[in-house]
């Protein structure tokens, strides 16, 4: 059965309230509790910027200058021109901007200070939309329920459901099942990315919703659908904060309150529908048939004068006022609509500084931590099996080079020199490949850096929980399973020893040279944002291992003060555990002299005994774990404020 979004709403206020409801109309009117009053006061931020493109000094650039307000239920528009501070304040009210650079001010809701743990209470839908691009409208708006609610109130049918009033609420019934589109992969329109954006923070039905620009890079109709939605929403009893940009007038007209910026500052806070005669009454005068929130935008970026007295405050800039004042800003604080939310915002503040305490900050989520996992987890693998380029292509890579080895070295003699030239010369040439052909994982923290900061700052799930999660579904698809190909099809080919044992060490020592380098390479990914710098910083040191790993410089004739670094060569550990894994044991002949391996590895300072061979996996099984919990660290470091 299609239902209506009408009934829909109708059915989740009738959730709301936990009573039964006979007709939606009564049901929307009949919400008692009206949404949260959001108070902020005396809001100064300040970021850092270099004060020139090779300086060495910082300047502090004011981006909110002193800033207060109160938004009640209802819908909020915060507009002004690019640049102005929109998306700077709605991220300060959010806890989502640095709160270093908060130079004062307090953010209160319905009377208790909050700080940045209103992040994670709050909906905040982002300008550009994260969503993850190979996964379906459903399956993300299923994964926002599913980590969001917790499984202890929401049964599985309860999620479902809750999903499809969403999906039908939106009007995404059409694109449901359709991808949401990567860099390769064609998906929805840009309407319904925006739509599965809000819809995944309307899965909590929160009470207080923050939008960056909802509707900017929409085209007018689905703007007009979405603050329609965004209305009916805020009658429900629900505090609605957005940052606009020139709205139409049937957008406008949806506005209960509206915050004018202008660089930092407020020039208008009132009711929307009061706001032309305010400036009216300042001597602008609003044409006809011009759109209201043009003309706000043309009098804040100051195409628009005041007719009566546009030399008065040409006077005041050079008079009686700083120069640097906005005239605007300042003639809101002197007006009654500015002095009556100081004196509102005083009372609230005066009360408050004995007894309230901001809220801890400590990440609260609705969901156990196995039951993250499972569930990021899953959707990672998902992402890889619809995206099996990488898989594949990492496959064919490996049987290549096996392939290659192998008949390079085919059937290897036992006859000098070419027995141990040969053999030396194949292992490193392994060992080169195995740690080479694991350079894309860098890739592994980069691709989804932007979702990820989203989703965990947004309390999705843990930290940990992605770290796992993306390490184990790389590691087996990526790099186990082409590890096995690409260990065993030269092994037989150059026909090292037969024995099983002999087989298993070598898959072994593989194995751990593959996974050291895979976690160095995580730990870079970790650390940069760009692939450019990723592959700059994995370069270097697989390059530095490679000299120092034995084969190409002879480590006994260096300068001591560099031959320490032979202790992190990943290449020297694989290549010694190689070498004495198959020559051990081993008899060479020439013509006129007979040699065994343990000859070579003694001749070239290799232990060969029982511990010298499982030395070196322990040295590649402490590289990777460093490199791990490095890795988990960093990610743990990425700065996630705005
Ligand atoms: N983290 C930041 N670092 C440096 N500059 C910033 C930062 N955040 C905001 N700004 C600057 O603050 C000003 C306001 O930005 P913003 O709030 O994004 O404006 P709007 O959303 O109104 O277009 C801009 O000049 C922007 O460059
Ligand atoms: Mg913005």
């Amino acid at each position: 059965m299609i239902r209506s979004s009408k009934e829909d709403i109708a059915m989740e206020v009738a959730a709301e309230c936990e009573q039964p409801s006979e007709d939606s109309e009564t049901a929307a009117l009949n919400i008692q509790a009206p949404g949260p009053t959001v108070s902020f006061y005396n809001l100064r931020y300040c970021v850092k910027e270099r004060a020139g493109m090779f300086s060495m000094t910082w300047v502090e650039k004011e981006i909110l200058k002193d800033v207060s307000g109160i938004m009640k239920s209802g819908m909020n528009a915060v507009m002004g021109p690019t640049g102005s501070g929109k998306t700077s304040l709605l991220d300060v009210i959010a806890g989502r901007k640095d709160p270093q650079g908060l130079k004062s001010g307090q953010v209160l809701v319905d009377g208790a200070v909050v700080t940045s743990s209103l992040r994670l209470s709050s909906a905040y839908v982002v300008q550009n939309d994260v969503l993850m691009g190979t996964l379906t409208v459903r399956e993300n708006l299923t994964f926002s329920a599913n980590l969001q609610l917790s499984p202890a109130d929401h049964s599985f049918s309860d999620k479902a459901m809750k999903v499809e009033s969403v999906i039908q609420e939106l009007g995404l019934k059409d694109c449901a099942d359709t991808k949401i589109g990567t860099m390769f992969l064609r998906g929805v329109s840009g309407g319904e990315k925006k739509r599965c954006s809000i819809g995944m923070e309307l899965i909590t039905s929160p009470s207080l919703l923050f939008l960056d620009e909802p509707t900017t890079g929409l085209d007018s109709n689905t703007a007009h659908m979405i603050i329609t939605l965004l209305h009916k929403l805020s009658r429900n009893g629900r505090t609605i904060i957005f940052s606009i940009h020139q709205p139409r007038y049937s957008i406008f007209q949806q506005f209960d309150h509206l915050t004018l910026l202008n660089k930092g500052e407020i020039i208008y806070a009132g009711s929307a529908d009061k706001a032309i005669s305010y400036f009216e009454g300042l001597g602008y005068k609003c044409d006809p048939f011009n759109n209201p929130a043009d003309f706000f935008l043309d009098i804040t970026n100051g195409t628009l004068l005041p007719q009566a007295d546009s030399a008065k405050s040409e006077n005041m800039n050079g008079g009686e006022l700083v120069v640097s004042e906005n005239p605007l800003a300042v003639k809101y604080r002197q007006s009654q609509l500015g002095c009556s939310v100081t004196e509102q915002l005083q009372e609230l503040t005066e009360g408050l500084k004995s007894e309230s305490r901001p809220a801890s900050d400590k990440a609260q989520y609705a969901t156990p931590f196995y039951y993250q996992l499972m569930l990021v987890s899953s959707r990672t693998v998902k992402n890889i099996l619809r995206n099996p380029q990488t898989s594949y292509a990492q496959v064919f890579l490996n049987i290549f080079f096996g392939v290659l080895v192998g008949l390079i070295y085919y059937q290897i003699p036992n006859s000098l020199p070419e027995a141990l030239q040969n053999r030396t010369g194949a292992f490193f040439f392994l060992v080169i490949n195995m740690v080479f052909g694991n350079l894309s994982a860098v890739e592994l923290f980069i691709s989804e850096r932007v979702l990820f900061i989203h989703e965990n700052s947004s309390g999705y799930y843990r930290t940990s929980v992605y770290f796992l999660s993306k390490v184990f579904a790389d590691l087996i698809p990526n790099r186990i399973l082409p590890v096995f190909i690409f260990s065993a099809i030269p092994y037989f080919m150059m026909a090292l020893k037969p024995e099983v044992e002999a087989f298993f060490l070598y898959c072994v020592t593989m194995s751990m040279v593959s996974l050291s380098a895979v976690s160095l390479a995580f730990l870079v990914s970790a650390s940069v944002g760009s692939f450019a710098m990723a592959n700059i910083f994995i370069a270097l040191p697989f390059v530095f291992m490679m000299v120092f790993g034995g084969f190409l410089v002879n480590l006994n004739s260096m300068l001591s003060g560099m031959s320490w670094l032979k202790w992190i060569s990943i290449f020297r550990y694989g290549f010694n555990a190689l070498a004495i894994n198959e020559l051990k044991g081993l008899v060479f002949t020439s013509n006129y002299t007979t040699m065994t391996g343990e000859m070579y590895l003694d001749h070239q300072e290799i232990d060969y005994s029982t511990w010298g061979f499982w030395q070196n996996q322990v040295a590649l099984g402490g590289i990777m774990c460093i490199c791990l919990v490095l890795a988990y660290v960093q990610l743990r470091r990425i700065n996630r404020w705005k």
